[in-house]
């Protein structure tokens, strides 16, 4: 899986290095969390990259995006669009359904074979454009895998009710749909301050940090994220310990099964295993195969 930078400061380490390449990811979070600011930062990192840039807004006008982008320090990003790398799809006020499955898939078509990020900001009104549940999950399954052909794909999600709350139907069916799901939870939680949170919910084909993570909103710079108690530098020793106990029982495993555990441990370098017993784990391992 080649990964990508989120354009995110501190995000990366938490999601084993990036994004997935061509994988979709939905970030959920009330307003004023700063899901757009996010996939802006998402669409400027790849184009400084030399990808292109696609904005699909489904709400605010194009306008109002720009200008917060450069409010948010992000001066450049007229540049980006009078030389055609970032271009923006207006949305609002159509009929999504009419959208996604007419005009996105022309549009997608025109872009073959292109290397884009894409950004839904928010997706949320696709969701509102039908009550019926399986409309929703035909009409963003289809989005998310026409937007898929063309690029990276990042959408964002408004949460509503209490927070933190995810399974209400807005929110399931796109996170169930796509690869990777990041919540940013802002809250006036035990005081009067605000407090942000990250947290991955899932990743798909990629390890990840499964702790809660402050982040800020800093003019220029974007959303920040801290890593807190996350080890950011790999625990090798501990896999590398494993892998000299896992060699001391070659001998008393099918051949088969060795090669394939102790290939499986290569992947594994970069894994932080403290929240594993790995003691426990070669003598099940013994045991499962005992008799073989
Ligand atoms: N110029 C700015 N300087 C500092 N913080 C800002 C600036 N513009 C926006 N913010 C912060 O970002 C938040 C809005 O971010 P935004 O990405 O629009 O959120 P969302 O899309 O989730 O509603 C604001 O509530 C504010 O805290
Ligand atoms: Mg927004």
């Amino acid at each position: 899986m080649k990964k990508i930078s989120s354009g995110i400061y501190g995000l990366n380490a938490l999601l084993d290095g990036g994004i997935n390449e061509n994988s979709t990811t939905v970030v959920i979070g009330m307003s004023g969390a700063g899901k757009t600011t996010f996939a802006t930062q998402f669409i400027r990192r790849g184009l400084e990259a030399g990808q292109e840039g696609i904005f699909v807004s489904l709400d605010e006008n194009k306008e109002q995006i720009i200008k917060e982008a450069i409010e948010m320090g992000w001066t450049e990003i007229l540049n980006f669009i009078e030389e055609d790398k970032l271009v923006f799809i207006d949305a609002s006020g159509q009929e999504f359904s009419q959208f996604i499955k007419k005009e996105l898939p022309d549009f997608v078509s025109s872009w073959k074979g292109a290397n884009a990020r894409i950004a839904v900001d928010p997706l949320t009104p696709v969701v509102w454009s039908t009550s019926d549940r399986y409309e929703q999950r035909d009409l963003i399954g289809f989005m998310l895998k026409e937007t898929r052909k063309v690029g990276t794909v990042l959408c964002t999600l408004e949460e509503h009710g209490t927070v933190g709350d995810l399974s209400g139907n807005e929110t399931v069916i796109p996170m169930y749909l796509s690869d990777c799901v990041i919540h940013l939870r802002s809250s006036f939680e035990a005081g009067s301050r605000l407090e942000r949170k990250l947290k991955i919910i899932k990743c798909r084909s990629s390890a990840h940090s499964e702790l809660e993570h402050p982040y800020s909103l800093m003019k220029g710079f974007g959303l920040v994220v801290q890593a807190g108690d996350y080890p950011l530098i790999p625990k090798r020793e501990k896999v590398g310990q494993f892998a000299t106990d896992l060699n001391k029982i070659e001998g008393q495993l099918p051949s088969y099964v060795f090669k394939r555990l102790a290939n499986s441990l290569k992947d594994l370098k970069d894994r932080d295993l403290s929240e594993v017993n790995t003691e426990e784990l070669i003598n099940a391992i013994l045991s499962e195969h005992q008799g073989d």
